[in-house]
């Protein structure tokens, strides 16, 4: 019907002498209109490109020289301190977890994070929890990892204000026991991960060889945020602690990447930032820490953030990540994506721009 559509336009377009009348500027409108729908994704990586500020690196943080070892004793539960140097993951992915979201780490468990080799590299998942005050789930929490072994237990209370806490635990544990791996991914709980999209992605921008590996910072980057200023807000932020109108460009905490290089310069930063009292929002934090480390965020397209992505097939083929995802839809869009046999080009650029195109809308007219 599109094709037929198109034919019609095409003849009007030729055969009509005179001056032209509305339908060809139409037709060219749709026509344009349903090009920018293949392209989405390019499209979105420059109009991002436009609006990133384009400041340099920050040096208002003095950056410590050495900093204070990380010590196996800070972490109540983790798997054996070897588990990267004998799987030499070229992926880790650390999911932040609450203590009693026991179904939503199964979930995960029994769709991407049971994956160990993905496009011929080795992954690993793990879960970072940090601790709980009811005896019965600490103990529950200690059985799970006993079977499972993939929980990482942080010293520090559990709770929403303190996730901040638990990104610092993680960047310390990424640095100290797996410096093996060439990217770390964090991943809240209830996100769709593909680690096969975000593979794709990586080795087709960095794929080359070891030593020339750039300090990155990868996810859906957030522009030109104000800070909180109302004391009463949960994100409240005073103006001695930040001054500046907008927080430097970060990437969405629901999920983003750093590649190894990163990771050390940004948990260093990270040791000298974590005593902002009271610590600004997780990915404001790590935003933060990356500017003083000064490294700008990298936009990808495929990482959700903001609006939530309707389900497509072809779409989640190609999204890396898609947020709000309850365990139950997980289990089932798994299933589904990888049942099938895989989108053609053109299939998943269809579908990446009609469902890209839908959360905008869905957006904007207040429901997703
Ligand atoms: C955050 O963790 C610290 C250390 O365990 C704890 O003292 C504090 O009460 C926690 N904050 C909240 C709001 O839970």
């Amino acid at each position: 019907m599109m094709v037929r559509g198109l034919w019609v336009c095409k003849v009007r377009l030729w055969k009509r002498g005179g001056h032209p009348g509305l339908l060809p500027i139409l037709c060219l409108l749709v026509f344009f209109c349903l090009l920018a729908v293949l392209f989405v994704d390019y499209i979105e990586i420059w109009i991002t490109s436009l609006g990133m500020s384009r400041t340099g690196p920050a040096h208002g943080v003095v950056l410590p020289q050495s900093m204070p070892p990380t010590r196996p004793e800070e972490y109540l539960l983790m798997p054996s301190p070897l588990v990267c140097q004998r799987a030499k993951p070229y992926l880790m992915t650390l999911v932040t977890s609450a203590p009693d979201n026991q179904k939503a780490r199964q979930a995960i468990r029994d769709t991407w994070g049971g994956e160990v080799q993905v496009r011929g590299h080795r992954v690993m998942t793990l879960f970072m929890v940090g601790q709980t005050s009811d005896p019965g789930l600490a103990k529950q929490l200690v059985e799970e990892a006993r079977e499972r072994g993939d929980l990482v237990q942080g010293r520090f209370m559990d709770s929403y204000a303190n996730l901040t806490l638990k990104t610092l635990s993680m960047l310390a544990w990424a640095r100290r026991f797996c410096p093996q791996a060439r990217f770390l991914a964090k991943v809240d709980d209830d996100v769709m991960f593909n680690p096969s999209a975000l593979l794709r992605y990586l080795t087709s921008n960095w794929g080359g060889s070891e030593n020339e590996l750039p300090e990155l910072y990868i996810g859906r980057v957030h522009m030109r945020v104000a800070p909180d200023r109302n004391p009463a807000s949960k994100h409240f932020m005073s103006e001695d602690l930040f001054g500046g109108s907008v927080f430097p460009d970060y990437c969405s905490g629901t999920a983003y990447v750093l590649s190894r290089p990163a990771v050390l310069k940004v948990s260093l930063a990270a040791t000298a930032l974590h005593l902002l009292k009271p610590l600004p929002p997780e990915d404001v934090f790590v935003g933060l820490c990356a500017h003083a480390a000064g490294i700008t965020p990298t936009h990808c397209p495929y990482f959700s953030g903001g609006p939530s992505v309707p389900y497509g097939r072809c779409c989640y083929q190609a999204m890396v990540s898609v947020h709000h995802t309850k365990p139950e839809e997980m289990l089932r869009y798994w299933a589904e994506v990888h049942s099938t046999t895989p989108c053609s080009w053109f299939g998943v650029q269809t579908s990446l721009g009609i469902c890209k195109v839908r959360s905008f809308f869905g957006d904007l007219l207040g429901f997703q």
